[in-house]
């Protein structure tokens, strides 16, 4: 027998770091999913990563991606001595930083864990095993990729400061839409640059006041564009969420380089995902013969670039 499960990739469409303080993000997550196979193994824990990557994400994860199956085995209550595993990880998403890719293999072994061991657990349960498994991996997850990993579709996230339930909401597109992703080729540590920007909040709280009402504008006019599928607006105010990233220093002249070439070659909006100063860019390009052309532009310019959908 084996266990098979899947878990999404997602990106951030609006409110990356503005959400560590509380304010809404939406998150989408991708049609690309990782897909992890549990099979009875010979000893121990036997782990086959098939995944697709960017150059050097696996070797620099080594660490985190242990402590999360780690964490997997023990919130399933494995004794690897009885039950010796073999796990294989597969799927189309490209593993990167900002893609969500670690939630999306928590997502995946513990639905495949949930099967092979025949626990019948709930959706909310598994979407919890996959919470702990970033924990232990990350520090300190937000709980919205693994959400997007585990439900797919699109969802607006709320953190709760006081440590309770976050509020999470569920929206819906009736097509899905063309995006290109493009690596800048930089990998930065969450932690670092989450840092920075609470410094900088502590150092200038008026402008930061400021630019927090400006975001929440943002935040409500892009959830009544996409409420219309009024892609064209919802491309501006991406740029507009892209302006306020660069006022809290998380831009860097690679995404903003990033930016005009998407937008240049015909992209209705383009912005940061995800912890920024390197990391990827997200062009809404509907339609594949626009997103052909967003994604040869940046390629043109060695940006490396994956076509994917969201609203899937
Ligand atoms: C990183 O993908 C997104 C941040 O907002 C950090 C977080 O939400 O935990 C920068």
């Amino acid at each position: 027998m084996s266990g098979k499960g899947i878990g999404y990739g997602k990106t951030i469409l609006f409110g990356e770091h503005f959400v560590v303080y509380g304010l809404p993000e939406i998150v989408v997550a991708l049609s690309d999913y990782t897909e992890a196979t549990v099979e009875p193994g010979v000893s121990g824990l036997e782990f086959i990563d098939n995944r697709p990557e960017t150059p050097g994400y696996k070797e620099t994860k080594k660490g985190e991606i242990s402590r999360q199956l780690e964490s997997l085995v023990k919130y399933f209550n494995i004794d690897l001595e009885k039950k010796p595993l073999k796990i294989t990880l597969s799927g189309k998403l490209v593993c990167a930083s900002g893609i969500g890719a670690s939630a999306a293999l928590a997502a995946s072994i513990a639905r495949a864990l949930n099967q092979e061991l025949g626990l019948n657990y709930s959706e909310e349960e598994i979407n919890h095993a996959a919470f702990v498994a970033e924990e232990a991996g990350s520090g300190t997850p937000s709980g919205a990729d693994n959400t997007c990993a585990v439900y797919g579709g699109l969802i607006t996230f709320e953190k709760n400061l006081q440590g309770g339930p976050n509020k999470i909401e569920r929206l819906k597109v009736k097509k899905p839409v063309e995006i290109v992703l493009a690596n800048s080729g930089i990998t930065q540590e969450t932690k670092i640059v989450v840092g920075d920007v609470k410094a900088l909040k502590e150092k200038k709280p008026a402008e930061f006041e400021k630019i927090f009402k400006d975001y929440m504008k943002l935040f409500h006019s892009a959830i009544d564009a996409l409420k219309k599928e009024n892609w064209k607006k919802f491309g501006e105010l991406m740029n507009k969420n892209h302006a306020l990233l660069q006022k809290i220093t998380v831009s860097c002249k690679e995404l903003d380089e990033m930016q005009a070439i998407a937008l240049k070659a015909g992209a209705l909006g383009a912005k940061l995902t995800g912890t920024g100063r390197g990391g990827l860019l997200i062009a809404l390009t509907p339609g594949t013969k626009l997103q052909d052309k967003v994604a040869a532009a940046l390629e043109a310019k060695g940006f490396a670039c994956q076509k994917t959908k969201i609203g899937v």
